[in-house]
């Protein structure tokens, strides 16, 4: 009898001739290696393995066809595609960076199709915990520290890996995982429930009404209750949203609550987990060994194993039904490039240092990141291949064939400085290598390591002028080192075409377009900084080191309140205007759309893409507001002299926020609105929504 399109009723059926023992066999997820998986498989123990590396490709498919000679049920593989699998694309957060949700879903469909040809099922991703930590080494994986621009790209995440039928995504990790205290990677979040719901939950409602098939709990407590096994939030997806797709623990998260001290031992853990509504057990091993025995004891409903097991099988059998769908044309190399192109962000470009002329006689090239193909691939890469990757330096003498490209690794710094001095101009990379973010990779002084630092600051007081390429899993603290820099132009971890990205950005043949989805803050010290922050009772008046003597205000003594980069930011080689801000009826009714409209001009002489963005603040609550909050953007392109009018439409949902009672109102009153290159914009006008 074959496992394929059968209806719910011919599944009830299954599930009745199926032991009790089988029944959790399904349940239980283990990685590839696990000892004894095989014998496991065919006992009927497990109904999911996890890919890990290289080696796990060849076993997981023998284990697939293992499954299917003992059993009709199909085992799926999973693995983490976070940013590509084999061809490896720029890391999550510089995909944000490009503000391009179209590419990113281009991304995220490409990456699932050559993993599906690895026969893998499953895909743990996207991550949409909103993130407004640097230190917090996840921050790479995320789009960022914005609620809305995080809604965009889950949808274009999960669309994407979904778009074949063939694989199903897993939104993650539900939920407030990236509000680690401290930035410490696992550690507790404390948030209210209108914070969740206004900033933390809205990217997993997009995703699952996207489609998405699955959902991964957080490892973290919240509010002292590990999300795991957080009743609000299984009220939430289940009762709430309606969300009947099927729901994993993380990495042996059952087992960690017994570390969390909510329960004694694996068998409570176990007890816990499916009381609250884990589906699959990932590594804990918690339902294979206790839940017959708690189901034995009475103490949990088969009924609740029956409906778990359901939502499994159905998962299985829409997975399996489009599994012979052809895998269409794909480029991932072309892909992949102009991703990394899009996604590199210009810091900073004093007196249009940057473009190169096409052949400058000779150019210093400095630091060992320039020489480190592994850097460029970033955190989830354990596919990728190094040796497939050019490093920026072959990149490099490539593009500027015609002119000397002097390498060195910098690790004597006389010699660097003595080859910069020789030079006509002088490139350095500096940054984090892939190794220093993501999962339990936080860092308490995220800033470029102080070998760098000096070398900079000795090149600058040397009289170079120092174009900086920075590679990086996270915003970093770079208020010293950009004192040394000419310009900065920051490339991320952008993956196996990041090298000729650099190369070509560098050469003037692409425009840099990306811009900030996270704030560079100027001190540790004045975490966290999104821009998107209350206004406080006592907020500071003025700008930079005028807010030190404004007394009894919101501010540091020592600090100021502003970024070192806001949010949004990006420069390009060209300069675009903005001007004539119209709201086309300024006073709508709540059920009315807003239009918006601004004329942007490219003043300068290269034509560029411009992220045109669009932020509002609502001046009178229930609640206390955000002082800006990003609403709307569109990219458009634009010839050097060329003019364009963008248009918006806001609709009034979109202006709504959670009041005391935690539900989502909109009300009548007045709406600053600013449209400009970012956060800090400040070309303005207002608009009324009347009952
Ligand atoms: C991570 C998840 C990942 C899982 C499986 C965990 O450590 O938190 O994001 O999907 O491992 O690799």
């Amino acid at each position: 009898m074959s496992f394929l399109l059968k209806s719910e009723c011919e599944l009830q059926a299954i599930i009745a001739q199926m032991s009790l023992k089988e029944k959790i066999g399904q349940m239980n997820q283990l990685i590839v290696s696990h000892e004894n998986i095989e014998e496991k498989i065919m006992a009927g123990d497990v109904g999911s393995v996890i890919i890990i590396n290289d080696e796990d490709i060849e076993r997981s498919s023998q284990q697939k066809k293992l499954a299917s000679q003992c059993s009709e049920i199909p085992l799926l593989v999973s693995t983490d595609v976070i940013h590509g699998y084999k061809t490896i694309y720029p890391i999550p957060l510089a995909c944000s960076s490009t503000w391009n949700p179209e590419l990113v879903e281009q991304v995220a469909y490409h990456s699932a199709q050559e993993s599906a040809a690895d026969s893998t099922d499953w895909i743990f991703a996207p991550m949409v915990d909103i993130s407004r930590d640097l230190r917090w080494g996840r921050i790479a994986e995320s789009a960022g520290e914005d609620t809305y621009l995080n809604t965009v790209f889950s949808r274009a995440w999960v669309e994407g890996i979904q778009k074949s039928g063939s694989v199903a995504a897993c939104v993650k990790h539900f939920a407030a995982y990236g509000a680690a205290e401290g930035g410490r990677d696992y550690n507790s979040a404390q948030v209210s429930e209108r914070m969740l719901r206004e900033v933390y939950l809205p990217p997993f409602k997009e995703a699952i009404d996207a489609g998405c098939k699955t959902l991964m709990m957080a490892f973290q407590d919240l509010n002292g209750i590990p999300a795991s096994i957080h009743p609000l939030l299984y009220k939430i997806l289940r009762q709430e949203w309606g969300f009947d797709g099927v729901i994993i623990s993380d990495y042996n998260a059952i087992l960690e609550l017994v570390e969390h001290g909510v329960a004694e031992n694996l068998k409570e853990a176990a007890y816990l987990a499916i009381q609250a509504g884990i589906d699959v057990d990932m590594m804990s091993n918690a339902y294979s060994l206790h839940l017959e025995e708690l189901v034995l004891e009475g103490r949990v409903d088969e009924a609740l194993i029956n409906a778990s097991l359901m939502r499994i099988l159905q998962l299985k059998q829409e997975l399996i039904s489009e599994q012979n769908k052809t895998v269409s044309n794909r480029d991932d190399a072309k892909l992949a490039l102009q991703t990394a192109l899009e996604s590199a962000v210009l810091l900073k470009n004093d007196k249009n240092i940057l473009p190169l002329n096409k052949q400058p006689e000779s150019i210093a090239l400095l630091g060992e990141l320039a020489a480190d193909r592994a850097s460029l691939l970033g955190t989830w890469s354990f596919l990728g291949e190094p040796e497939n990757t050019d490093s920026i330096q072959e990149a490099i003498n490539r593009k500027f064939s015609g002119s000397a490209v002097i390498y060195n690794d910098a690790q004597d710094r006389a010699k660097a400085l003595d080859i910069a001095k020789q030079c006509e101009k002088v490139v350095i990379i500096i940054g984090e290598q892939a190794c220093m973010s993501g999962e339990a990779h936080s860092r308490s002084e995220p800033g470029i390591p102080s070998a760098q630092l000096e070398l900079l600051k000795a090149l600058k007081e040397s009289g170079n002028e120092v174009i900086a390429i920075l590679l990086s899993g996270r915003p970093l603290i770079l208020t010293e080192a950009e004192l040394y820099c000419d310009a900065i132009l920051l490339a991320w971890h952008g993956g196996t075409y990041a090298g000729d990205a650099i190369a070509e950005i560098l050469a003037g043949d692409f425009n840099p377009s990306g811009r900030l989805t996270c704030t560079f803050p100027r001190s540790v010290g004045q975490v966290p900084l999104n821009y998107n922050h209350r206004n406080t009772g006592r907020p500071v008046l003025g700008e930079g080191i005028t807010q030190f003597a404004e007394a009894y205000k919101s501010n540091y003594i020592d600090q100021t309140n502003e970024a070192l980069y806001p949010f949004g930011y990006g420069l390009n080689y060209s300069q675009v205007e903005y001007k004539d801000l119209k709201i086309l009826e300024p006073n709508i009714k709540i059920s009315e759309c807003l239009q918006v409209e601004i004329t942007v001009e490219n003043t300068g002489s290269h034509d560029c893409s411009e992220i045109v963005q669009l932020y509002v603040r609502d001046l009178v609550a229930q609640t206390a507001r955000p002082v800006k909050e990003l609403k709307a953007f569109k990219k458009v392109d634009l010839q050097a002299g060329e003019s364009r009018s963008v248009q918006f439409s806001l609709s009034s949902e979109d202006l709504g926020y959670y009041n005391w009672d935690n539900q989502y109102q909109v009300d009548a009153g007045d709406f600053d609105l600013w449209v400009g290159p970012n956060s800090k914009s400040n070309l303005y006008t207002q608009f009324s929504l009347e009952k």
